[in-house]
């Protein structure tokens, strides 16, 4: 990995504006409130979010939250099925932890104000690929996230401790003698601004943006990732990229997730002939685990040379498909698409990034001073790939954690904050040819998708890397000056950091598939992980 500049900016704390908190959290999606409501009311947070509060992955859930509240359930059966989606690579400890906190969390969530749908009278549960019994609970049928993060935001505003700052853009973590001690943000109209705090948590999402074919909001574009890995910050198995089965496939549409819900209740997939191919594929059909069901569609359009395959709801009562799907039904309708009787268009893209930043059991990862919780890390909970609705809990257990260990650490601290006397200065760029953000964010979301998707191979993977060294080699090393700019940025960072993942990971693991290794080798590579490479930041 060549080197680029520590900062993506240049400032100098003699004449930026500060400011100070004692906990500073960076993402307001479920981990980064969660996080900010544990902290008790003696402490200051402030909540920086790059969008509108309500602008992230999490209010875009829809099928739910996973957690053990049927008495024919057990926490047992919640563990193996997480262990079995996540092909070897689990940490046992961290999946236990989290599937035994998941039925209090959802119990926080609803003193906080969230309605999941019930039946008589109890909380109405639903069953998604690789669980072996209906433990998720869900909201206003397939809007969950919405749901959940409208009870949350509402609690966390009534919290005087808590600020959230919106439409602040976080540029950098700010480090000092090797920890993190606050970060470098710009506010929408404000530039920029250094906020101190005396500690940080990180729960800024994932990066399905690098894709051109992805559930996730056009927030998802992997800052965190990246600014933690300029920090000095270890991440791993950035390889794992999950592909949902069933995103709708209509030209003219954003790719809108359809649940997996909708299979969970009993949707068929059939190819273009309208054949079932997942019977065929896997005994458990079409509620295997995603990563099984993404490569059989995937086979399957390669085989029929079609664009897509179908999701067939035809043959359920029309009645409960649109009492449980409201949203999705109205997202096909506007497509003119009847899902009670049409077959819904639809293909995999890319959803959830079960790599990201390494951390303990207790949140923290390897920058003294620096959280992270929810899908910017990697804790050990997913595995080679996650087992649906368990990203959620995820982020609530580790927010709590998170939330937790940050006022530990600030009650052993020194009461005062002072700023420190960082400055950066990027020499200004010599090209100055036209260099377009738009062009080349379109050509590293292509590049990803044919090299980087489903099926990967040692030729494909070598070509992007190639691409992405090049492409690096002058976008990297220049001072950008806006939103898309510092994305670009960061997902070129992300991007190198997977293929590196890709090419190292000799062997097929759960979402990672090699064409040239195709199965799992347990013998070479256990439980290992691969981390990256250590960051080099330029003189
Ligand atoms: C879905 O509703 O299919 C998405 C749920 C998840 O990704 O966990």
């Amino acid at each position: 990995m060549s080197a680029a500049n520590r900062y993506l900016v240049s400032f100098d704390a003699r004449d930026t504006f500060h400011r100070f908190t004692d906990v500073l959290v960076i993402g307001a999606g479920i981990a980064g409130l969660r996080a900010a409501l544990e902290v008790p009311p003696d402490l200051t947070v402030l909540v920086v979010t790059k969008d509108r509060v309500t602008e992230s992955n999490s209010s875009y859930a829809q099928g739910g939250i996973a957690g053990v509240r049927s008495p024919e359930d057990r926490f047992e059966d919640h563990v193996e099925d997480t262990l079995i989606a996540g092909d070897g690579l689990c940490d046992r400890t961290v999946v236990e932890l989290v599937i035994h906190e998941a039925p209090h969390q959802i119990d926080k969530l609803i003193e906080w104000g969230t309605r999941f749908d019930e039946e008589n009278g109890h909380l109405a549960l639903t069953r998604e690929g690789g669980h072996s019994h209906r433990r998720i609970v869900h909201a206003l049928g397939d809007s969950t996230g919405f749901e959940m993060m409208r009870a949350t935001i509402s609690t966390a505003r009534t919290r005087p401790n808590i600020r959230i700052w919106d439409d602040t853009f976080t540029i950098d973590l700010l480090t000092h003698t090797g920890a993190c001690v606050g970060a470098v943000v710009a506010r929408n109209g404000m530039g920029k601004f250094l906020i101190w705090a005396k500690q940080v948590i990180l729960a800024s999402g994932g990066c399905g943006m690098v894709y051109r074919e992805t559930t996730n909001p056009p927030v998802a574009t992997g800052d965190g990732m990246a600014a933690a890995y300029r920090a000095g910050a270890e991440l791993r198995d950035m390889e794992f990229m999950q592909f949902h089965p069933t995103v709708l496939y209509v030209a003219g549409s954003a790719r809108y997730l359809v649940s997996e819900a909708v299979r969970g209740e009993g949707a068929y997939l059939r190819d273009v002939n309208g054949e079932r191919f997942m019977p065929a594929a896997d005994p458990r059909a079409e509620l295997a685990p995603r990563d099984v069901v993404a490569r059989a569609i995937f086979r399957t359009m390669e085989k029929t040379q079609h664009l897509n395959v179908y999701l067939d709801l035809s043959h359920l009562d029309p009645a409960m498909v649109l009492n449980r799907f409201p949203g999705i039904n109205r997202a096909c309708k506007s497509f003119g698409l009847d899902i009670t009787k049409d077959r819904i268009p639809v293909r995999p893209g890319a959803h959830y990034m079960m790599g990201g930043v390494t951390v303990d059991h207790q949140g923290r990862t390897t920058v003294p001073g620096l959280w992270a919780a929810g899908e910017v890390t990697s804790s050990g909970l997913h595995g080679a790939n996650r087992l649906a609705s368990n990203s959620l809990i995820e982020g609530l257990v580790y927010g709590t954690l998170c939330g937790r260990g940050a006022t530990d650490a600030i009650r052993k601290m020194p009461r005062e904050m002072t700023a420190l006397p960082l400055r950066c200065a990027i020499p200004p760029a010599e090209m100055d040819a036209r260099f377009d953000i738009a062009d080349l964010t379109a050509s590293l979301r292509s590049l990803m998708v044919r090299n980087m998707g489903i099926v990967r191979d040692r030729t494909r993977l070598l070509e992007a890397k190639e691409n992405l060294r090049f492409w690096c080699r002058y976008a990297l090393s220049r001072e950008l000056d806006s939103k898309a700019g510092w994305e670009l940025q960061n997902m070129l960072t992300i991007a190198r950091l997977m293929i590196a993942g890709a090419l190292a990971r000799d062997e097929s693991r759960g979402t990672h598939y090699r064409s040239d290794f195709p199965t799992r080798d347990d013998a070479r590579w256990g439980l290992r992980h691969v981390t990256s490479e250590p960051f080099v930041a330029l003189a």
